[in-house]
């Protein structure tokens, strides 16, 4: 495989996640770095060497000649630019999560990597868990039996303020659905390999909260073939230990994940006790980023597309169509709009 040359937009946290997993890889390069902010390019060069540095992508790739391939680690509502100049350069593309932070322009981006012909690619790391692969592969065997119905819970406190963590989700509207439940609702897709076909939600905010827009979602999903799930997360829980709890229950048993990085049990319906899964050792956020970055690179060089962009308009949808029933207070049907 050719080393590629990689341009990293957003020197904020993700950034540097990004930073430090292009640095351990050898099949590729970081090739210079783009941030409006000086203070954060300035962080950028310290930490991770001293590269060509831009306050665009535009002006990187109109300098710049032998990169190969873009990662956008920006906030998601101010894209337009960029994605129009990575496409007009024809440069594969890794996009953080979520893509937009509307579905209709979602699809204008997808429209517009297809149409310039390069792989668009979404951030989607947790599908390269060791835990998700598993869970997926419990399901293809049918270890639980027929599907029937899930609990997805996820309790978080989560500092706002934090000096580690982004500021812009506590101005932004609706920032646990957009940010946060944008990828457990990617894992219920990519793990159940079904689409979501209606949803009623409720979404809000406790007394407490430091965040402009709702912190708080409960959904109830229907699933295609008739499956059901039950979906709460919050980013203002009342206790600052993370609760991560996936259950899936089918005809035969269930499977049961109960934390973010790991530990996986299953048991059959008249098991006394739940089984624990083994899984293959891995490091979390460095061993899931690595994965989605190798998956990137071959995409690049004409591999098949993983986490791609249009599969990602599923996941989007979803978080629409909670906005709209929590707005509305009513159950809304979800279109597929990977079918576009
Ligand atoms: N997959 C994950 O687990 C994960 C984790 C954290 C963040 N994210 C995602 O990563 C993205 C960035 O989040 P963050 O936490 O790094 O935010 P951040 O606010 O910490 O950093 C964003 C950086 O982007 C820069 N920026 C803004 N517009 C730019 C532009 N047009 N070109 C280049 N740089 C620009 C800002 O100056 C800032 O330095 C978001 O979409 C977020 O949802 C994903």
């Amino acid at each position: 495989m050719k080393k590629l040359r990689l341009v990293l937009a957003g020197l904020g946290a993700r950034g540097h996640a990004w930073a430090d997993t292009i640095q351990r890889n050898p099949d590729c390069d970081l090739i210079c770095y783009v941030d409006p902010d000086p203070t954060s390019l300035e962080q950028a060069q310290h930490r991770f060497g001293n590269q060509p540095s831009f306050a665009s992508l535009t002006e990187a790739l109109e300098t710049i000649e032998d990169i190969d391939a873009t990662i956008l680690a920006t906030p998601p509502d101010s894209r337009e630019m960029d994605i129009a100049a990575a496409c007009k350069h024809r440069l594969p593309l890794l996009v953080e999560k979520p893509l937009a932070l509307n579905l209709e322009l979602a699809i204008d981006y997808v429209q517009q990597a297809e149409k310039a012909g390069i792989p668009l690619m979404i951030g989607l790391n947790f599908r390269y868990l060791p835990v998700t692969q598993k869970y997926r592969r419990l399901l293809e065997k049918d270890a639980a039996g027929q599907l029937g119905f899930c609990r997805f819970t996820y309790e978080r406190w989560r500092n706002g303020h934090a000096q580690r963590l982004n500021r812009y989700p506590i101005s932004m509207l609706q920032p646990m659905l957009w940010e946060q439940s944008i990828h457990h609702f990617d894992l219920m897709r990519f793990v159940y390999q079904r689409e979501a076909v209606a949803v009623y939600c409720r979404s809000w905010n406790p007394s407490w909260t430091m965040y402009a827009d709702d912190t708080n979602v409960s959904a109830l999903f229907e699933f295609e073939g008739g499956f059901e799930i039950n979906y709460q997360g919050t980013w203002v829980g009342g206790w600052q230990e993370l609760n991560f709890e996936w259950r899936t229950d089918g005809s035969n048993g269930v499977i049961v994940q109960r934390d973010m990085f790991g530990d996986l049990y299953q048991a059959k319906r008249m098991d006394k006790e739940l089984t624990p899964v083994e899984l293959p050792p891995s490091e979390p956020w460095v061993t899931d980023l690595s994965s989605l970055l190798t998956a990137f690179l071959q995409a690049s060089q004409g591999a098949p597309i993983e986490c791609s962009g249009k599969d990602h308009l599923g996941s989007l949808a979803m978080v629409e169509a909670c906005i709209q029933s929590a707005r509305e207070g009513r159950r809304i049907k979800i279109d597929q709009p990977a079918k576009i």
